[in-house]
């Protein structure tokens, strides 16, 4: 689908609820799934990846039911069955990491098959230490489909040289069906939902910095309130920023310190964003973010808040096309490896929005400049490059024009209809 756009209104002001967090909705699927009882998730994600994932836990026997669009109800013995058919993960690289733990260790064979674009995404992350662990698994080149054949699994003491929640949440999700521990330890603090949720369903379950260890545990139903995803929230607060005179409240964002890298970014590049009425909902930190229109300028992002940032990295790069002075990205050479290369795919089409940007192995450099516009522009069926490109639109002379507009819908399908809600004449 193309979409033309244009900036046809004059400034962002008002409130909007941001949508359920996709990383938390698929971990209360999984989980959920792995408890004994009843467990009830409110809040949860419309997004196409969560729904791949409620989808393949009722193909392995779940009782799981989606009540007015955005409750889910789940009835399980904690014990999974063989499914009848190959599991279809769509596009979503956290439901195949995450599930080839799970099904390592099961007592049956499965198949986890993806789309075009996560069957070229590497799974030897994954596949690697499950190996360790004695997992049997089949793939050509470490790529989807992966053939897995359950049998019993063995604990270890990994160091994984990236950090990753995907590569961590597949360890532990083995490590909680295992006798005797299991450790992951990562080079630098990746989400840690998996472990927070595990934690208050009563795993036996330590953390020491960028260590965790899990043996096996029973594990209690969930009751829990999913909260908005800072994912999501990221294109409004670039967008808030960018816009003269916007003053726009975002409502309900999740504000895990893990996740909230992009905060401090746009703090030291002199955005003004106040935090509202922080809780505690269903052990997550929440907030509302007032964000305002800000004079940015432009800073350096590398190490260890790169985890904490990786998937706003494309917004971020809209963002520092709008700052004084140099913008580094560096670090962030996982980045190739998303829903689409997003260094590369970033950094040709903000180029041709008249960007200032230049490609580096490991991220990009941008250099604060007007943006033309007036172009097309492709998404790589990348739903965070659709957004981005969304929101570059509103500081360029002339309209663009999105190829794979519809690709937003992985996430965000609401994305469009909130952002009119915020438009001012
Ligand atoms: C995710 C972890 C991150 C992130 C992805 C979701 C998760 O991936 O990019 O969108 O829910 O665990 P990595 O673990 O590969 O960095």
């Amino acid at each position: 689908m193309q979409k033309v756009v244009q900036k046809d209104f004059k400034t962002l002001s008002g409130e909007i609820t941001i949508p359920s967090d996709k990383s938390i909705s698929h971990r209360g699927i999984i989980l959920g799934s792995l408890a004994n009882g009843k467990s009830i998730l409110k809040n949860f994600s419309n997004g196409q990846d969560p729904y791949s994932t409620m989808k393949i836990f009722k193909q392995l026997g779940v009782d799981i039911e989606l009540k007015n669009e955005s409750e889910v109800i789940i009835k399980s013995n904690g014990k999974l069955t063989a499914p009848s058919v190959d599991l279809d993960c769509g596009n979503s690289g956290t439901t195949m990491r995450l599930l080839s733990g799970v099904l390592a260790g099961q007592d049956f064979n499965s198949v986890l098959i993806g789309d075009t674009s996560l069957s070229k995404r590497p799974m030897k992350r994954v596949i690697e230490p499950l190996e360790l662990m004695g997992a049997k698994i089949k793939s050509e080149n470490f790529k989807a489909p992966l053939k897995i054949f359950g049998t019993e699994l063995h604990p270890i003491n990994y160091i994984s040289k990236i950090a990753s929640a995907q590569v961590k949440s597949c360890i532990l999700l083995a490590g909680v069906n295992i006798n005797r521990t299991t450790t992951f330890t990562e080079p630098y603090l990746s989400r840690n939902h998996t472990e927070l949720m595990l934690k208050s369903m009563g795993a036996k379950i330590s953390i020491d910095r960028t260590s965790v260890s899990i043996e096996k545990s029973e594990l209690s139903p969930l009751n829990i309130e999913i909260c908005g995803d800072i994912s999501s929230a990221a294109f409004f607060i670039v967008a808030g920023l960018i816009v003269p005179n916007s003053k726009i409240i975002l409502k309900n964002v999740g504000l895990n310190p893990t996740r909230a890298g992009i905060i401090e970014v746009v703090k030291q590049m002199g955005g003004r964003l106040t935090m509202l009425d922080e809780r505690n909902v269903s052990g997550e930190i929440v907030g509302d973010i007032q964000v305002e229109y800000s004079e940015l300028k432009g800073c350096e992002i590398k190490g260890e808040i790169i985890p904490r940032l990786i998937d706003e990295i494309p917004i971020i790069a809209v963002l520092a096309t709008q700052a004084k002075g140099e913008t580094r990205i560096s670090n962030a050479q996982d980045l190739r490896n998303k829903e689409s290369d997003r260094i590369r795919a970033v950094v040709t089409e903000l180029k041709k929005l008249g960007a200032d940007i230049e490609e580096t192995p490991d991220g990009m450099i941008i250099r604060g400049k007007d943006l033309a516009g007036g172009v097309e522009v492709e998404t790589y069926h990348d739903h965070r490059l659709a957004m981005s490109l969304y929101v570059a639109r509103l500081v360029c002379q002339k309209e663009i024009s999105i190829n794979g507009f519809e690709w937003v819908d992985i996430s965000f399908p609401n994305f469009e209809k909130l952002f009119t809600n915020l438009e001012r004449k």
